[in-house]
C-alpha cells in the first residue's frame, strides 16, 4: 500500500477526538489547496506507475470523502458541545424573575377617557401654564379683588414683583386657560383643557394641594342651557354607562351664570343609596354653567352675539368613585404595588 494512504487513515481515526482549533488546522494539512497531504497525494496520482495508480487513485477519492464527512460531523458535535455548556450552572427547576411593567395611573385612565369622549364632540385640547397671574386666574374670571380664594390662606403665591397683569401665583384651577383661549379670538371655540391646579389645602383623605382638573369650554353663537345639558349627559353616559342618571343643582362661580353643580346616579348603588354616596345615591362629579358675559368682554368677545358653556371636574374624583379608592393620598404615595392594579 502506498505509505501515505496508510498515514491519512490514521489521521482519518483521529479527527473525532480533535479540539476546535486542531480541526481547523488538521482541515488545512489534510485537505488544503496548497499544504493539504491528501491534495499533495491526488496532485501526485499522474506520476505514479500504471499499475499503482487506479488502485491508489480510488482510496484516495474515498478518502477525501471520509475526511471531509468526518470534519464536518467533529464541527457539529464541537457547536452542539458549546451549546450545552453555556447551560452548565444554569438550574433550570429555579421560578423565573417576574418582569415588571408599567401601567397607566388611575388618574391618567379617567383623563385619557374623559378626553377622547369630547374628542368625539369636536373638541380639542388645550393646555396653559401653571404659574399665572392674578388676572388670568382670578380677575378676568370675575372674582370681585376681595373674593376670599384670592387670599394668601388659600392660594400658592409666587412672590417677586407684580406684573402687568398682578401677582405671580400657582393656579389654582384650569380656568385661566379659558381667558388664554377665548383672547386669542379665534372663533368658535370648543376645547377640552386638562392640568394640573394647586391650592393651600390640607394633605388628607379627601384633599391634596396638588391635584388635577379637567376643564371644558365651548363658546359660538346661540350657544344655550340646552347644550351645556345635552353635552354634559352625554358625557356621563358616556364615562359612566348607559343608564347612569344626571340632575343639575343650582350653584355659584363668578365666571358662570347661571351655574350649576351635576351630579350622576352613583354607580355603586345604583342611586339606592351606600356608604360611597352617603346614601343620598348621586355623586357629583362637576361645576359647569354658561360662561358671564364679564369673561367674553374681558376677552374682547362681544357677549351680546357670542354665548358659551363651561364646566370643570376632578379627575382623581371620578377615578376614587370608579375604583373604590378610599384615600386620595393613595393616588400619590407612588407605590407601585398600589398603582400597578389599574391598567
Ligand atoms: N374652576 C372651577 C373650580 O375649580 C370649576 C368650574 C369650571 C366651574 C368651569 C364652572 C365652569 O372649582
Amino acid at each position: 500500500m502506498h505509505p501515505a494512504l496508510a498515514r491519512l487513515a490514521e489521521r482519518l481515526a483521529r479527527v473525532p477526538a480533535l479540539g476546535a482549533a486542531e480541526l481547523e488546522a488538521e482541515h488545512v494539512a489534510v485537505l488544503g489547496r496548497k499544504s493539504g497531504e491528501l491534495t499533495a497525494l491526488l496532485k501526485s496520482l499522474a506520476t505514479l506507475p500504471l499499475e499503482d495508480r487506479k488502485a491508489v487513485g480510488a482510496e484516495a477519492n474515498r478518502l477525501r470523502a471520509d475526511f471531509e464527512a468526518a470534519f464536518e460531523r467533529r464541527k457539529a458535535a464541537l457547536a452542539a458541545e458549546a451549546g450545552r455548556a453555556a447551560w452548565r450552572g444554569v438550574d433550570l427547576t429555579m421560578p423565573g424573575r417576574g418582569r415588571w411593567t408599567g401601567s397607566r395611573h388611575p388618574v391618567t385612565l379617567v383623563l385619557d377617557e374623559v378626553t377622547a369622549i369630547f374628542r368625539g364632540l369636536g373638541f380639542v385640547r388645550a393646555t396653559g401654564p401653571e404659574a399665572e397671574s392674578e388676572w388670568l386666574n382670578f380677575l378676568a374670571l370675575n372674582f370681585p379683588a376681595d373674593h376670599p380664594a384670592m387670599d394668601m390662606h388659600d392660594t400658592l403665591y409666587l412672590g417677586g414683583d407684580a406684573g402687568p397683569e398682578g401677582r405671580m401665583l400657582l393656579r389654582t384651577h384650569t380656568s385661566p386657560v379659558q381667558v388664554r383661549v377665548l383672547r386669542e379670538g379665534a372663533l368658535p371655540v370648543r376645547v377640552i383643557i386638562p392640568g394640573t391646579v394647586y391650592r393651600k389645602d390640607p394633605f388628607d383623605a379627601s384633599h391634596a394641594p396638588v391635584f388635577t382638573q379637567v376643564e371644558g369650554l365651548a363658546v359660538d353663537e346661540g350657544i344655550s342651557f340646552v347644550d351645556l345639558k345635552a353635552t354634559l349627559a352625554h358625557f356621563a353616559r358616556a364615562l359612566f354607562g348607559g343608564d347612569t342618571a344626571v340632575r343639575f343643582r343650582p350653584s355659584y362661580f363668578p365666571f358662570t351664570e347661571p351655574s350649576a353643580e351635576m351630579d350622576v346616579s352613583c354607580r355603586i348603588c345604583g342611586g339606592n343609596g351606600c356608604a360611597a354616596c352617603k346614601g343620598s345615591g348621586w355623586m357629583e362629579i362637576l361645576g359647569c354653567g354658561m360662561v358671564h358675559p364679564t369673561v367674553l368682554a374681558n376677552c374682547g368677545i362681544d357677549p351680546e352675539r357670542y354665548t358659551g358653556f363651561a364646566f370643570g371636574m376632578g379627575p382623581e374624583r371620578i377615578a376614587m368613585n370608579r375604583f373604590g379608592i378610599p384615600d386620595i393620598r393613595q393616588l400619590y404615595d407612588g407605590d407601585m404595588r398600589f398603582l400597578g392594579q389599574f391598567g
